[in-house]
């Protein structure tokens, strides 16, 4: 049976999850309304990870015998001002998923409930690259200073992302 306590704070995680699905869902169609496809395509599959993050949890917490709790998901932004804020804000919005998932990790630890530390660990690796990810986007974003042209050749790069699933019995 799994501990309450991390029960609750795994339905909090798989809320966290789903809102970031439907926030990078939302960059998408700002993108898209912006002609920027190859950054909507990025956003789209980050937004199809995000979908399957939350599935991974919902799976572990049936696994374990424990309550699944659908909630309410609060609407995500929909406006920015340019590109570079959207990724700023990506950037931004990783570094709070991983640190929850740190904290997530550090209270299956404290309530000795081992098997939610090892599912947690792919998690955490996954936040890892992440963050790799978005920071060196912003980075690529800051770089081109407006560039139209330079930012043409990243959304055509950007188009090239391809989606890869991921289920509970891969991790
Ligand atoms: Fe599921 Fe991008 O964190």
């Amino acid at each position: 049976m799994i501990n309450q306590i991390v029960l609750k704070a795994l339905n909090e995680q798989f809320e966290k999850e789903f809102y970031s699905s439907n926030l990078y869902l939302s960059m998408a169609a700002y993108f898209s309304a912006n002609s920027l496809n190859g950054f909507a395509n990025w956003m789209r599959i980050q937004a199809k990870e995000e979908m399957d993050h939350a599935m991974l949890i919902f799976d572990y917490i049936l696994q374990r015998g424990g309550e699944v709790i659908v909630p309410k998901i609060n609407e995500p932004e929909h406006k920015w001002d340019s590109i570079l804020e959207v990724i700023t804000a990506t950037y931004k919005h990783e570094q709070f998923v991983t640190e929850s998932i740190h904290n997530l990790y550090s209270l299956a630890t404290e309530h000795k409930d081992f098997a939610t530390c090892n599912f947690l660990q792919w998690f955490i690796k996954e936040q890892v690259e992440e963050e790799e990810n978005t920071s060196e986007l912003e980075a690529r974003v800051k770089l081109c200073d407006n560039n139209k042209s330079y930012i043409f050749l990243i959304d055509t790069e950007l188009k090239s992302r391809v989606y890869t699933p991921v289920s509970i019995n891969q991790i």
